[in-house]
C-alpha cells in the first residue's frame, strides 16, 4: 500500500473523530517514515503523545514522544525509564514512613478490596542535598514506574500565560499510565504571589494541581518536593496522603553514608576514622557528604596517596561556613592520626598559624591539668 493510500483513510478517520483508526493508521505511517524521513515520523508520533492517544501505540513502535508544549513542540518534562538506585540513607523515622507507603502500596489490591485506596501522593520537604529527588528516583525504582519530572520553576517562567495548560498535558500524561510523576520546585507555584499580575495564572495552576489531586489514579504516584515549605498552602499539604521531611542527616546517617561510599575499604584505621569524620560532617548535607567522599576517592587514586589522610584534607576546606567548635575538634583529630604540624595544619584550613595554635590550646590545658 502506497504512502498516499493513506491520506483519504486518515482524513475519513479524523473527520469521524475516529481515534482507534487515525492511532493505527498513524502506528503504520510511523513505521514506514521512520527510516527515510525521521523528522515527519517523529511530528506524527509527538502529535499522538500530545493529544493521549498514543503513549501505548508509540511505545510499540520504540518512541515515547513525552509530553509537548502544543506551540513550541518543546518537551514540558523530562521521562525516564525506571532505575535501580541504592536505598537512600534515611533517618530511621523517615525510612518507617517510606517504608509503610510502600508495602501500603504493594498490598494495594487488599486495600481497593476493603473500599479503601492506597496512598499515592507525598509531598517531600527539606533542604538542598537531603535526597528529595533521589528518593522520588530510587521510589520510580522500586514500583517500576516511569520517572516524569517537571520543574515547576522553569516551567512557570518559560511558559507564562499557559502554564496552568502545560501542567496539565504533563499531569495527564502521567495518569494515562502508570508513572511517578515528580513535580520538582513545588514552591515555585507560591513564590510569585506577591507578584499581582500572575496572581490569576497562579491561582489556576494551583487549582489545576488542586483538583488533580483530588482525584489522582491509585496506579501513578504523584511527588512534589520543596525547599520553601512555608510558602505553600495549607489547601496544599491536607491534599498530600503523606508530606515528609527530609531533614539534614544525623551522625548516623552520615556514618551509613560514608559506610556506603568507603564500603571497598577494609583496614580498621580506616574503618575507626570513618567514625570520627561522621562526628566532624555536623551540618553537612548527603549529597555534601557524598561529594567529600568522591572526590577524597578520587584524589586518592590519582595522587597514590593514603586515602584517610585526603579525606580529612578534603574536609578541612570543603567549606568555610564552619563554627570555631569545628575548627578545635578538627585540629586535634587531624593532628593526633597524622602528627601534623601547626604549620601543615594551618595550610590544610587556610587559616594563620596563631589561630590554628588557639584551636589546639583548649585540649592541650585540659591535658596539663590532668
Ligand atoms: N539520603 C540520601 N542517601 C543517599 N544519597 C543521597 C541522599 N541525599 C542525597 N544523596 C546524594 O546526593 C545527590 C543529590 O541529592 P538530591 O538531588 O536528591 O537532593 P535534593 O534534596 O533533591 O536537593 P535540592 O533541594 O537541591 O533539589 C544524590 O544524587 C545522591 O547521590
Ligand atoms: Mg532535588
Amino acid at each position: 500500500m502506497s504512502i498516499e493510500s493513506y491520506i483519504p483513510k486518515l482524513v475519513r478517520a479524523s473527520l469521524d473523530n475516529d481515534h482507534r483508526t487515525v492511532r493505527s493508521i498513524c502506528t503504520r505511517l510511523i513505521r514506514r517514515l521512520k527510516d527515510s524521513h525521521p523528522d515527519v515520523a517523529k511530528e506524527i508520533a509527538d502529535a499522538l503523545a500530545y493529544h493521549g492517544i498514543g503513549a501505548n501505540t508509540l511505545r510499540s513502535v520504540g518512541i515515547d514522544g513525552g509530553p509537548l508544549d502544543a506551540e513550541s513542540r518543546k518537551s514540558l518534562a523530562v521521562v525516564e525509564e525506571p532505575v535501580d538506585v541504592n536505598k537512600p540513607v534515611l533517618s530511621v523515622k523517615v525510612e518507617r514512613l517510606i517504608d509503610d507507603f510502600i508495602a501500603e502500596r504493594e498490598q494495594a489490591p487488599k486495600l481497593i478490596a476493603a473500599g479503601l485506596n492506597p496512598p499515592s501522593s507525598i509531598l517531600l520537604y527539606g533542604p538542598p542535598g537531603v535526597g528529595k529527588t533521589y528518593l522520588a528516583n530510587y521510589l520510580s525504582g522500586v514500583f517500576k514506574l516511569k520517572f516524569v519530572t517537571l520543574d515547576l520553576a522553569t516551567s512557570i517562567s518559560s511558559y507564562l500565560g499557559k502554564t496552568g495548560q502545560n501542567i496539565k498535558s504533563v499531569i495527564d500524561y502521567a495518569r494515562q499510565e502508570p508513572s511517578l510523576l515528580f513535580l520538582d520546585e513545588f514552591d515555585a507555584v507560591a513564590k510569585k504571589r506577591d507578584d499581582m499580575s500572575d496572581l490569576g495564572e497562579l491561582k489556576r495552576i494551583v487549582n489545576v494541581l488542586l483538583k488533580e489531586l483530588e482525584d489522582w489514579p491509585s496506579h501513578s504516584i504523584l511527588m512534589a518536593a520543596t525547599n520553601h515549605p512555608e510558602l505553600l498552602d495549607r489547601a496544599i499539604w491536607r491534599r498530600f496522603d503523606r508530606t515528609i521531611e527530609l531533614e539534614l542527616p544525623g551522625e548516623n546517617e552520615r556514618l551509613q553514608l560514608l559506610q556506603e561510599q568507603f564500603q571497598d575499604v577494609n583496614d580498621d584505621r580506616t574503618k575507626n576514622l570513618l567514625l570520627i569524620l561522621a562526628n566532624l560532617t555536623e551540618g553537612l548535607s548527603c549529597a555534601d557528604v557524598c561529594k567529600l567522599s568522591e572526590r577524597a576517592r578520587r584524589k586518592a587514586i590519582i595522587s597514590n596517596e593514603d586515602l584517610t589522610r585526603i579525606i580529612f584534607q578534603e574536609l578541612a576546606s570543603f567549606t568555610d561556613k564552619r563554627e570555631t567548635i569545628f575548627y578545635k575538634k578538627f585540629s586535634k583529630v587531624a593532628r593526633d592520626c597524622f602528627q601534623l604540624s601547626v604549620r601543615e595544619l594551618a595550610d590544610w584550613l587556610g587559616k594563620p598559624p596563631s589561630t590554628v595554635q588557639y584551636y589546639l590550646k583548649d585540649k592541650d590545658e585540659k591535658e596539663r591539668n590532668k
